[in-house]
């Protein structure tokens, strides 16, 4: 299940992520942990309240972020999960810190305070595109026989904004988002979306993605090379297949930001 990428094509291996196994429990490891690559996941959808009882949002259920945290966690990297409000359980495991959110706004918050931390970002939440402009006062709205117009406003996109908050401070971190079209325009929007966003890479998959446990996805990356795994996998082969991607994208990203090619800052 190797990409082409991971297949050779760079020597250069991920700092510290093949050398560092630490042994369990001791001080030793918990430092070397603080030392591991980081990947920032997101998964699920947000849920942005129109009163106190009632919300707007969407179907994702979190299983393709919760699977490509475990599937990092276990390559080594150490996992902060930002997820959603959904019914999966998040992935347990010593290298995985999950935290947790509700609205667009709280995952903004939680963006704000991780990217910086991030080799890279896995951005697979369906964050909501409008939201209420303001929440209903007095609790619950009540029936009316008038009917009942909402005022939505949109979401900030959070994924063109750490692009921007990337280039802004200079981190040296991959970009990752998702696409979820129906076939015929899942390339062109895809295409759309890399540009639109200034990530690196946009997992496009089609619609029936949404719910179920397989995935049959490409992968457009911004130097306009496409990668993707051989047919329908489940989303958890798709989860290991992604990191081994990711994991050869911040290599490639390290190696052409130093001045070398060598992946050393001089
Ligand atoms: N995304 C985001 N912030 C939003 C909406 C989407 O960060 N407000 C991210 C998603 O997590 C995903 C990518 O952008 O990684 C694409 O999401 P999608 O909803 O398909 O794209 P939109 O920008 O909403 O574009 P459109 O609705 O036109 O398809």
């Amino acid at each position: 299940m190797a990409t082409k990428r991971s297949g050779g094509s760079t020597s250069m291996s991920l700092s510290g992520l093949a050398a560092v196994r630490p042994a369990r429990g001791s001080r030793v490891a918990a430092k070397r942990d603080a030392e591991r690559p980081v990947m920032l996941i997101t998964a699920g959808p947000t849920h942005e309240p129109i009163d106190a009882v009632r919300f707007i949002g969407n179907r994702s259920s979190g299983k393709l972020g919760a699977a490509v945290a475990a599937a990092a966690a276990e390559a080594g990297w150490r996992v902060l999960l930002l997820l959603g409000p959904v019914k999966i359980e998040p992935p347990k495991h010593r290298l995985i810190a999950t935290h947790r959110f509700m609205t667009t706004a709280d995952l903004e918050k939680l963006l704000g305070k991780h990217q910086a931390d991030a080799d890279a970002l896995i951005m697979a939440a369906a964050v909501a595109d409008f939201r209420p402009g303001a929440v209903a006062k007095g609790g619950k709205l009540r029936r009316t026989a008038k009917g009942l117009t909402l005022k939505l406003e949109p979401t900030p996109d959070l994924l063109a904004g750490c692009a921007k908050a990337r280039a802004r401070k200079h981190l040296q971190q991959v970009l990752v988002g998702f696409a979820l079209e129906k076939r015929e325009e899942l390339e062109a929007s895809a295409k759309g979306k890399l540009v639109r966003k200034g990530v690196d890479a946009v997992v496009a998959n089609e619609l029936e993605t949404m719910e179920a446990d397989t995935i049959r996805a490409k992968v457009f990356i911004a130097d306009g090379s496409t990668e993707a795994p051989k047919g329908r996998l489940s989303k958890v082969e798709f989860a290991h297949w992604l990191v081994e991607l990711t994991e050869a994208l911040v290599v490639e990203r390290a190696l052409s930001a130093s001045p070398c090619g060598c992946g050393e800052a001089h």
